[in-house]
């Protein structure tokens, strides 16, 4: 791992200290080679003070267990019906799940403490059918959950419930990831899955809306497996609910945890209830932030070098696009009164994008919101100095190229004195 790698990762930690995560591993997952180091990747977010609260599902294992003692289970997703023998085979594989997950979990030194902290009752009759010992979720226990995280233990839900009356019900893990992350305001859900969410071409789906998660979820054709299905289900209805995120990675991929939580473009699928790149005012604290991001392009002599007074001092006139949290590019509009002429110009600078970033239409966004912002300040035109982007302005933005003659007396001075010889890029905002 580089510095650079560490320095990427506790720019997350601030933001997700205290937060809470529930990680919902799909009962595929659990018999990979792979656990230990989905395990390890938890042990990694609980001691950077990530609170998690851990479930599991049990398809795989039910389905494996029924085999083997010759069954034709009623259902295994914990949705359909569940007879007396598929309730039998579930608790029993589910009670051996349970058992070596928090086995493995002790064994990482993580206190972990299974729980019951649902209140559930029989699913009833659905569509005519009565689904016997599958269960519903009427309610969780969120103070409960809430007191074994404030003592720094994780608690784990096997995809059982227990009614009122001492009975035994199978519940669909990917609802009971839902329904609690719900009750205890947790900031994600990360469902891990045997197969990450692909498009017809095999390429990842790296984000969708609530809505198209959803869409997607009712769709039975496009060969998706059922278990993403579900997960997109409970994922759309989370986040409608209040959920900022909800991820769905791939947990066969090697540290997969880490890397879907600790970059801003992840390795599975996220679904977003708002937009999640946002653009936004400057502050005093992103000072930093914005001389370090355009480093890069001082050193190669398309941005002017700045100092961090400069920049305090017309902080105002700064906007940073976010991703996720972390800012990815910047802006900024100053406005020149014009001599002896009423109106004012604008000037577009500090145009930046991250390398990393390049070419996903920020540019475009960042110069589109900062002739928004010089409308809205009253400026007829507005002008940008550019020695390696006027292209990027001409073709892209419907800038022309013209002479420093326009540009308003006091910037014209700076301009000849700097010996830049920037290209001077107008264009009018009516
Ligand atoms: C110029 C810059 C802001 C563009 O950001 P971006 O997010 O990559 O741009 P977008 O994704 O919105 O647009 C990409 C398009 O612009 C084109 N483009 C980007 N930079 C270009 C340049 N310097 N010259 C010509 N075209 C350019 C790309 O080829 C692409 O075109 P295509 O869609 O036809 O393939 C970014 O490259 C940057 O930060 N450059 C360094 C700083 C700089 O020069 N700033 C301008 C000083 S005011």
């Amino acid at each position: 791992m580089r510095f650079d790698d560490i320095r990427g990762i506790l720019r997350y930690v601030p933001q997700f200290r205290q937060r809470i995560f529930v990680i919902a591993l799909d009962g595929a997952v659990m018999r990979q080679p792979n656990l230990p180091s989905l395990l390890q990747d938890i042990a990694v977010l609980q001691s950077l003070n990530i609170e998690i609260v851990l479930i599991f599902g049990a398809r795989a294992q039910i389905t494996d267990l029924a085999a083997l003692r010759g069954l034709k289970p009623s259902s295994v997703d914990g949705m359909g019906l569940t007879d007396d023998a598929t309730l039998e085979v579930s608790i029993e594989a589910i009670t051996r799940q349970t058992s070596e997950l928090v086995a493995d979990l002790t064994a990482l030194e993580l206190p972990v403490a299974v729980s019951n902290a649902l209140a559930v009752h029989p699913a009833g009759v659905i569509d005519g059918q009565d689904l016997q010992h599958t269960g519903r979720i009427e309610r969780v226990d969120a103070e409960t959950l809430l007191a074994l995280l404030k003592a720094d233990i994780i608690p784990v839900l096997p995809p059982l419930g227990y009614d009122g009356r001492g009975a035994t019900l199978r519940l669909n893990s990917d609802s009971v990831a839902a329904e609690v992350a719900m009750a205890i305001g947790a900031a994600k859900i990360i469902f891990v899955s045997e197969t990450p969410l692909t498009d017809e071409k095999g390429n990842r789906v790296a984000q969708l809306s609530v809505a198209d998660a959803r869409e997607l979820s009712r769709r039975k054709e496009g060969g998706h497996d059922i278990n993403l299905l579900s997960k997109l289900k409970y994922g759309a209805l989370a986040c409608q609910e209040g959920v900022p995120r909800v991820h769905i990675v791939d947990g066969t991929q090697d540290e997969v945890l880490l890397a879907e939580i600790f970059s801003n473009e992840g390795v599975g699928t996220m679904v977003h209830a708002d937009h999640y790149q946002q653009i936004r005012s400057a502050t005093p604290a992103d000072v930093p932030h914005l001389i370090s991001m355009m480093q890069q392009s001082v050193d190669d002599a398309a941005l002017l070098p700045r100092t961090r007074k400069q920049i305090a001092e017309r902080i105002n006139d700064f906007f940073l696009l976010d991703l996720d949290g972390n800012p990815v590019g910047s802006v900024a509009v100053h406005s020149h009164n014009l001599d002896g002429k009423s109106g004012t110009m604008a000037e577009l600078a500090c145009l930046y994008v991250r390398r990393s970033h390049k070419n996903q239409g920020y540019g475009r966004r960042l110069v589109a919101y900062a002739e928004e912002v010089a409308r809205q300040r009253g400026a007829e035109s507005i002008f940008a100095l550019s020695t390696q982007a006027f292209r990027f302005f001409e073709e892209q933005m419907g800038y022309t190229v013209s002479s420093s003659d326009i540009l308003p007396a006091s910037r014209r001075a700076a301009y000849d004195k700097s010996g830049r010889n920037s290209k001077v890029l107008l264009k009018g905002l009516k």
